[in-house]
């Protein structure tokens, strides 16, 4: 961080209409989809992951992309994303008007087989297409690296081939890399160490970290990951979310928790909390069961008199 004093302004992106409903078994009807961004627009996020544009076959939920994408009232503060696969996908998210791809790939192999049914270097070379694509464009990409702190298929993954892969998106000028723990197998320790690494290499890059909760780390890793210089993070309203393609995923960090949090340590989330939690009842309501979040139930704790 060269000495400077480090931004209190954390950016958090939303995850839950991508990476938490392509887990759930029940379809949500479009038109609930629409209604819950529209009112996730007015909350303060700097970005809402809208939906993906990968195989309806394979992910049934989502194939509404661009239905969706058609029927949101777009907040100019926000940025709205979407998650893309394949150069079939890029085409599909720009005639959405998409303001930003996300692509996505696995550090582990077995992981991108199973997910994206491609080996990683067959994955990097459509990826690089789509990222001309974008640049034509004037699209601007973050690439997500799955499975960056582990893999419930591979086991454990080295940082340093993270770090390959990373030099290598970074080479094709992507604005951002997304250091995620798909299956949740991050602890504070090994996330300060990458974090801080990949901060380092590319301070021209957006670094995000996006932290699934699978074993109860998903805050502790927020907290290490601030401490490395990270200062931005995708999170998933009331903790919805996990991959289909990794055996025992679960929910993201929860939205609401990580900004209670950072409000309560003096970060700058600008985030409306009471609105998030509004919006997570009505998350409740529309998957029509308990969802993770802990905050919901117990609600914020009192702002203290003298901060
Ligand atoms: N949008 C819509 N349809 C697509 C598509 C896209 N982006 N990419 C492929 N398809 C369709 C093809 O048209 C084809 O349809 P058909 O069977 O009617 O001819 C079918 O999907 C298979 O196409 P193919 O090129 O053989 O792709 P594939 O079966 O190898 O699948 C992916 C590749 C990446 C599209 C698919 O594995 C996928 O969407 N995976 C899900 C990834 C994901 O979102 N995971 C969770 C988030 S990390
Ligand atoms: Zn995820």
């Amino acid at each position: 961080m060269n000495g400077a004093t480090p931004t209190r302004r954390v950016h958090i992106a939303e995850v839950v209409t991508r990476d938490g409903f392509q887990s759930e078994a029940q379809f949500i009807p479009t038109a609930d989809k629409i209604a819950l961004i529209d009112r996730m627009s007015r909350a303060g996020y700097a970005a809402i992951e809208v939906s993906s544009f990968t195989s309806p076959k394979a992910i049934p939920m989502l194939a509404d992309a661009d239905t969706v994408f058609a029927g949101i009232s777009r907040n100019p503060a926000v940025e709205y994303l979407a998650l893309v696969p394949n150069l079939r996908g890029a085409e599909r998210a720009l005639a959405a008007r998409t303001d930003a791809f996300n692509l996505v790939m696995s550090i582990s192999e077995a992981h991108n087989q199973a997910n994206l049914r491609m080996s990683r270097e067959q994955s990097f070379a459509q990826l690089q297409e789509v990222i001309a694509l974008a640049a034509a464009h004037q699209t601007p990409v973050n690439v997500s690296l799955s499975t960056s702190f582990g893999c419930s298929l591979a086991g454990w993954v080295d940082p340093d081939e993270v770090m390959r892969w990373a030099i290598r998106f970074a080479d094709l000028g992507v604005r951002g890399i997304s250091l995620c723990d798909t299956t949740g197998m991050a602890d504070p320790a090994a996330v300060e160490a990458l974090c801080a690494r990949a901060v380092a290499a590319f301070p021209q890059l957006q670094i995000t970290a996006h932290f699934h909760n699978t074993r109860g780390m998903g805050l502790a890793n927020v907290v290490t990951a601030l401490q490395a210089g990270i200062r931005h993070f995708d999170a998933s309203l009331g903790g919805l979310g996990g991959c289909p393609y990794a055996p025992g995923a679960t929910g993201n960090i929860c939205t609401e928790e990580l900004v209670h949090m950072l409000d309560l340590m003096g970060y700058d989330t600008g985030m409306d909390l009471p609105l998030l939690l509004e919006s997570a009842a009505l998350l409740e309501r529309l998957v029509g069961r308990t969802i993770p979040s802990q905050l919901l139930r117990a609600g914020p704790v009192p702002v203290r008199a003298s901060a």
